[in-house]
């Protein structure tokens, strides 16, 4: 496919690729878990196995690849697998610097096994790059992760600045970019070196496909190893997986803008409802990091925001149950709005605020969906 076309043009056509044998313009699910050798008892191609060689791979890493703007992606069997790689691939005593607040999967791992496998975590607030200067060190710190827009506070990180104060300490900056998606952040443009993707999330936007993604900027010695870490360790999705996240993301470009639409009517709605304490979206003007997310993000500021609801956590869940649109369920990134009272999910050691109300918007008609809202916080202003 020619390089000068624009990423939503290169997604719908699946890179253009298809079968070379019928010119099917949907490359075909390979099952097989093995690959003939010929008469020279040679593999008449690159695959060979299908630990990591299956060929229904190869159009979805491709497109996370090319869309990424990076050099090489690899598919993982979820979100977590890829988020883990980067860290299973450091070396015992190496220092890495983690936000304080983020995905709640990674601090849990980084808690229970981070210190056993001889790494050195620090826990800091890395969308400030004073905290952030200050937790790296010249020559320990082998990597830093940010997340941004960063769950569930939606707090975005300045990429470029943050490139900066890593490589500056000989570290590499890795950032898990599932909520901007590359339809709104290409991390690598802002000196980012490994970009990381929940694609059970937005990448598929279906919401049944468990997946995760890595993707390098360059293809060095680190890469290397996540590719040996990932062909030695074996978290890889299946066959039919791989085809629903190839077949999800052909209409990635349809779906995040219209997601970051709705997000941001919605929060602009209920900024200042009687019910609410905060609405935290990196679209309204009073977000503490909205200039930097106005510059670094491209077409919108996610599908992604928080209620604070004031009452509680008890209340806040009650607003969860409310709803009838945005179901009351985990995750985020789909088709049809999700609601969640992220205390419930993280439990009591959380750093989230208990009366925190995590929503992901999807495609539904906007108004619907304020109006759902308006019905579920209604109840709560009586309280
Ligand atoms: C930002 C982020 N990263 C990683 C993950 C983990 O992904 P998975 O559930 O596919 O393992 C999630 C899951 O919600 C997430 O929101």
């Amino acid at each position: 496919m020619k390089d000068d076309l624009h990423p939503a043009t290169r997604a719908a056509q699946g890179l253009g690729l298809k079968c070379e044998v019928t010119g099917a313009v949907v490359p075909p699910i390979h099952v097989s878990t093995t690959f003939a050798r010929g008469a020279d008892y040679e593999l008449p191609t690159e695959h060979g196995y299908g630990r990591d060689q299956n060929p229904t791979f190869v159009q979805p890493q491709a497109m996370i690849a090319d869309l990424e703007g990076g050099a090489d992606a690899l598919l993982f069997a979820s979100g977590m697998a890829a988020c883990t790689a980067p860290f299973q691939v450091l070396r015992q005593g190496d220092h890495v610097v983690v936000p304080d607040i983020m995905y709640y999967g990674l601090p849990k791992w980084l808690r229970r096994f981070g210190a056993d496998r001889g790494l050195s975590v620090d826990f800091v607030p890395t969308a400030d790059m004073k905290a952030l200067a200050a937790a790296v060190r010249p020559g320990e710190t082998k990597l830093v992760w940010v997340e941004s827009p960063c769950n569930p506070v939606w707090r975005v990180t300045d990429l470029a600045a943050a490139s900066e104060i890593t490589h500056g300490a000989g570290a590499r900056l890795a950032v898990d970019s599932t909520a901007a998606t590359p339809v709104l952040t290409r991390p690598f443009e802002h000196g980012v070196d490994i970009v990381v993707h929940a694609a059970t999330k937005y990448l598929n936007g279906h919401t049944d496909v468990m997946a995760g993604a890595v993707v390098t900027k360059e293809k060095d010695a680190f890469w290397e190893r996540i590719c040996s870490h990932r062909q030695l360790t074996g978290p890889i999705l299946g066959s039919f997986e791989a085809f629903l996240l190839t077949r999800g993301m052909r209409t990635l470009y349809l779906r995040v803008p219209a997601a970051t639409r709705s997000a941001q009517a919605i929060a602009e709605h209920f900024e200042g409802h009687p019910a609410l304490s905060h609405v935290l979206y990196p679209g309204l003007p009073n977000h503490p990091d909205h200039a930097v997310a106005a510059r670094q993000m491209t077409g919108g500021f996610g599908g992604m925001l928080s209620f604070r609801v004031k009452g509680g956590a008890e209340t806040a869940r009650t607003v969860a149950a409310a709803c009838a649109l945005f179901k009351p369920a985990t995750s985020l990134g789909g088709v049809e709005s999700l609601i969640e009272h992220r205390g419930t999910v993280e439990g009591p050691d959380s750093p989230t605020p208990k009366d925190l109300l995590r929503l992901s918007v999807g495609i539904e008609d906007t108004d619907d969906l304020i109006a759902d809202l308006e019905a579920a916080l209604d109840p709560a202003q009586s309280r």
